[in-house]
């Protein structure tokens, strides 16, 4: 792909370095237009080396060439990284007063923007509507992280880091923003049913599907909701954001969200039991030598939300199966997994063994994704193994 990399005047244009370099080991064709501003943060040497492609900025230099449409012609993606406040606002406004600017204007490519700046003036209210007018013309934002700014403080405003922003961009630039306008909720994590108030029942779950099919699900537009049980990683700045500990809670969130969900997928690992009468206060060992604790079934979650549904398609319903290979039963995955998606009337299950040397918390995963009409494996990182259950659940949203 021809991929045109703006660089605006902010600091984190040192970082724009390291979205060049992936770029073009993807083997792409970089061709880089920092403004002069971005010039005082990173040399134009730099650039011409990790590009391949010298660097000229200037709009009055081979004017001949009509350099500015030719550039706008030639690229099949801008992405512009950083953004600065400033420059937002000149392109939110049409003012072309740079080479980089008239580019933007002349071009039909998409365009990808990486703003960077402190948090008061991401949040100044001339910046939010910059970005407003930008994300209404189709310039696909990557919003900025939070974390260490220039100076001493911390909050919103640093650039997302380059390996994000190649890859989110490369996926808007090959329009698989097919799941924009869509709403997904996704469950994700482990619950917990108390014991008494200090201690539960849990599980190893740690939430790693769930997050990155939240952060696939965004990249490729939809809007998330996403509800997490007792999950301590970091988790995507999705459109929503629910907490939860119980199976209850997250029985209520479900439901909640049910009405407006395309589709739930549901990576939670969901306690089958609680205590019937959790305790009050704290149990101690020296009053209870022998403790019998009385464990009643929870509710089957997907069950309940499948007869929610009744015989409407929406929401799309996703599963998920961790199985335990057991010598003495020689059930394939699939078999397990066909019969999972019958019993709680799901559109598909996500399957995968637990045992054989896979544990929890790990970063790649090897899973079956089981429908009516297909059994797709995908391995890999959990990230890829998302867009493939994302491609699942567009498959049924399209049918
Ligand atoms: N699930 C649910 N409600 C429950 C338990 C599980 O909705 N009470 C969901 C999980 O979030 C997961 C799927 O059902 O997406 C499968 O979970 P799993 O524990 O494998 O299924 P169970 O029905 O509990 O079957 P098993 O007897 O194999 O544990």
């Amino acid at each position: 792909m021809r991929i045109l990399v703006g660089i605006t005047g902010g600091i984190a244009a040192y970082k724009s370095a390291n979205i060049i370099r992936l770029l073009t080991e993807a083997g792409h064709d970089v061709k880089v237009l920092p403004t002069q501003n971005a010039l005082k943060f990173i040399g134009s040497a730099t650039l011409e080396a990790l590009s391949h492609n010298s660097i000229d900025p200037d709009l009055y230099t081979q004017v001949a060439d009509v350099k500015h449409i030719k550039l706008a012609q030639e690229a099949d993606l801008v992405i512009v990284a950083p953004a600065t406040a400033a420059f937002l606002a000149r392109y939110a406004q049409g003012l072309a007063d740079d080479l980089l600017t008239n580019v933007l204007m002349a071009t039909e490519a998409k365009v990808v923007i990486a703003p960077a700046m402190h948090t008061a003036m991401w949040d100044h209210p001339a910046t939010v509507q910059n970005i407003q007018t930008l994300t209404n013309r189709g310039v696909f934002v990557l919003n900025p992280e939070s974390g260490r700014l220039t100076g001493s403080d911390t909050g919103i405003g640093r650039m997302v880091e380059p390996e994000d922003i190649v890859r989110r961009a490369l996926i808007f630039a090959k329009d698989v923003q097919q799941l924009a306008g869509k709403q997904i909720v996704i469950a994700a994590g482990g619950t917990r049913e108390a014991i008494d108030e200090v201690r539960f029942i849990g599980n190893h779950s740690s939430g790693k599907q769930g997050i990155a099919l939240a952060q696939a699900a965004l990249d490729r537009g939809a809007e998330v909701t996403f509800i997490a049980a007792n999950i301590d990683l970091e988790i995507p700045a999705v459109q929503k954001l629910i907490r939860v500990a119980s199976v209850s809670d997250l029985e209520q969130a479900l439901h909640l969200a049910f009405e407006s969900a395309d589709a739930i997928i549901m990576p939670a690992a969901v306690s089958d039991y609680r205590l019937a009468n959790p305790i009050i206060g704290k149990l101690h060992r020296a009053e209870n030598p022998d403790l019998d604790l009385h464990l009643t079934a929870n509710p089957d979650l997907l069950s309940e939300l499948s007869a929610k549904r009744a015989s409407s398609v929406r929401p799309v319903l996703v599963g998920f199966a961790a199985e335990v290979a057991n010598e003495s039963e020689s059930e394939s995955l699939e078999i397990r997994a066909r019969k999972k998606l019958e019993n709680k009337g799901v559109d598909a299950v996500v399957a995968n063994w637990v045992s054989r040397g896979v544990v929890f918390g790990q970063d790649d995963t090897d899973v079956l994704i089981v429908s009516s009409g297909s059994t797709i494996s995908a391995t890999g990182s959990k990230y890829d193994v998302a867009n493939s259950i994302l491609n699942s659940i567009h498959t049924l949203l399209e049918s």
